[in-house]
């Protein structure tokens, strides 16, 4: 078994993580795999969260996990709610918490919350002995990892390094990004003085990845990195988005125009699709964190500039919504219209900032009766992120009985599969079918009778 060893000569054996949620899990799973020679202990406080991952069902559904955890767990991998046994135990502490948008107070509806940054320090400070390279992995705001130095100064029994090591993985592929990563950043502090830290964890990484995609920098580098990455993703989707409006009012097609734009490879596929908006936890939390830093350093034309692409997000949810009423005669009012899908993406049971929850509000608000179905997402999920006022149906055909309008909020594939002639013979005429993810083959739902209309599909005019 070979121990990680650094340019320092130390080989670390000991890694905890705190926080057992879409990262911490994943992040501690593929860990123990890829590093047999290092213990890690995930430690949660939440004991009902730890028991599942110790006996499972899982929390969290990500492919490809289930078979890693159980060839780790008990081997090198601890669940835990004992927090101070895992920090004190530790050579490296993960910093896994959630940082969602704030709430109240200064900065709410914008900045991040990092108030469970500041807890898990202030566990960190009451519980290690000795030194401790403390990571963040969560994604927070710039110049934190400042802050989390700031608050384990003092006068406890600890000395601490502190790095960023920001997370990129997409829910659906935690696996496969955290085992081939494009890249790893590791940030230190400015001058120089976690340098030696960051070589232990850059040994940490280069058991599993090429150590020409680790990639040194400074804290703030990484910090800033992360958000950058995330905003200019969605950037490109809101600028598909946009353009998807342009389509439909000349007749071009978005997909069309996706290829023509993607096939440059200086601008490349990726991230081309248009869509009802994006959502999940991330791209917007982290685009309002990037237009509160940059209001906060008076960099005014900065901070419109990015929050233009969260505009055209809400503009795109708005539209369908107006689309939908004017295709169904002007107004929707006592109409049921179904909504399929309520996923922020396929391949996730979470419903996140989902742009179902703003094309459904935008409906019900116009007085349609709103019948929703996913595939995924449990009923009390659904209801949850769409309130009550909306009926959950069990299958797709409940939900299309006697609807003037059918939109397709989310892509699952299980949606390409619907017997669409039962879900006609079932809707009031004339029928209408909204592909707001460009999941459908337009001409045999034509055949059947549906009147299709599909995001950017300026054909359809
Ligand atoms: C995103 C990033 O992709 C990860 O790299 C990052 O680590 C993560 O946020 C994070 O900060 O934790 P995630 O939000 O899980 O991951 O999902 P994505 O696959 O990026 O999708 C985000 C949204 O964009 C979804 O609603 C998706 O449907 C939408 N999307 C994506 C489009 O509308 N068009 C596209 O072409 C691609």
């Amino acid at each position: 078994m070979s121990l990680v060893t650094t340019e320092e000569g130390a080989a670390v054996k000991s890694i905890c993580i705190l926080g057992a949620g879409y990262v911490g899990g994943p992040t501690g799973a593929v860990l123990a795999d890829r590093c047999p020679g290092v213990n890690v202990h995930v430690a949660d406080v939440d004991a009902g969260r730890i028991g599942q991952w110790s006996q499972g069902p899982l929390p969290i559904h990500e492919p490809g996990l289930e078979v890693i955890v159980s060839r780790c767990r008990g081997r090198n991998l601890f669940f835990t709610t004992d927090l101070g046994t895992a920090i004190d135990g530790a050579e490296i502490v993960f910093i896994c918490v959630p940082t969602p948008t704030k709430a109240h107070g200064k900065g709410a509806g914008m900045a991040a919350d990092v108030s469970a940054i500041e807890q898990a320090c202030r566990e960190i400070k009451a519980h290690a002995r000795g030194y401790k390279i403390v990571v963040e992995k969560s994604t927070v705001p710039c110049g934190t990892a400042a802050s989390i130095a700031g608050l384990l100064q003092g006068d406890g029994a600890g000395a601490f390094d502190v790095l960023s090591n920001p997370e990129f993985m997409a829910e659906g592929t935690a696996i496969a990004d955290l085992s081939e990563p494009d890249r790893v950043l590791i940030g230190a502090h400015p001058s120089g003085t976690s340098a030696a830290a960051q070589e232990r964890l850059v040994g940490v990484y280069a058991q599993w990845i090429p150590r020409e995609r680790i990639l040194r920098m400074s804290s703030w580098s990484a910090e800033l990195g992360k958000l950058a990455a995330n905003a200019m993703l969605a950037q490109r989707i809101s600028s598909m988005n946009a353009l998807s409006g342009i389509c439909e009012a000349v007749g071009a097609d978005v997909e069309e125009v996706a290829l023509a734009v993607g096939r440059d490879r200086r601008i490349g596929g990726a991230f081309l699709r248009a869509g009802p908006g994006f959502g999940g936890s991330c791209f917007q939390k982290d685009l309002l964190s990037l237009v509160y830093l940059a209001r906060t350093l008076h960099l005014d034309a900065v901070a419109e500039y990015w929050a233009q692409v969260l505009q055209i997000n809400a503009w795109q949810q708005g539209r369908l919504v107006d689309t939908v009423v004017a295709r169904l005669h002007g107004t929707v009012a006592g109409k049921r219209v179904a909504v399929l899908g309520v996923a922020f993406k396929p391949g996730t049971g979470d419903t996140r900032e989902s742009p179902a929850i703003g094309v459904v509000a935008g409906l019900l608000r116009e007085g349609a009766v709103v019948r929703v179905h996913d595939p995924v997402v449990p009923a009390k999920g659904i209801q949850r992120a769409l309130g009550g006022a909306v009926e959950v149906c069990a299958d797709a055909y409940a939900a299309c009985e006697g609807a003037d309008g059918v939109v397709l909020c989310t892509g699952w594939e299980e949606f390409r599969a619907l017997d669409y002639a039962r879900i006609h013979g079932r809707m009031r005429r004339p029928a209408n079918l909204f592909d707001a993810c460009l999941l459908l083959d337009r001409a045999p739902l034509e055949r059947l009778g549906f009147s299709v209309f599909g995001i950017g599909k300026g054909r359809g005019k």
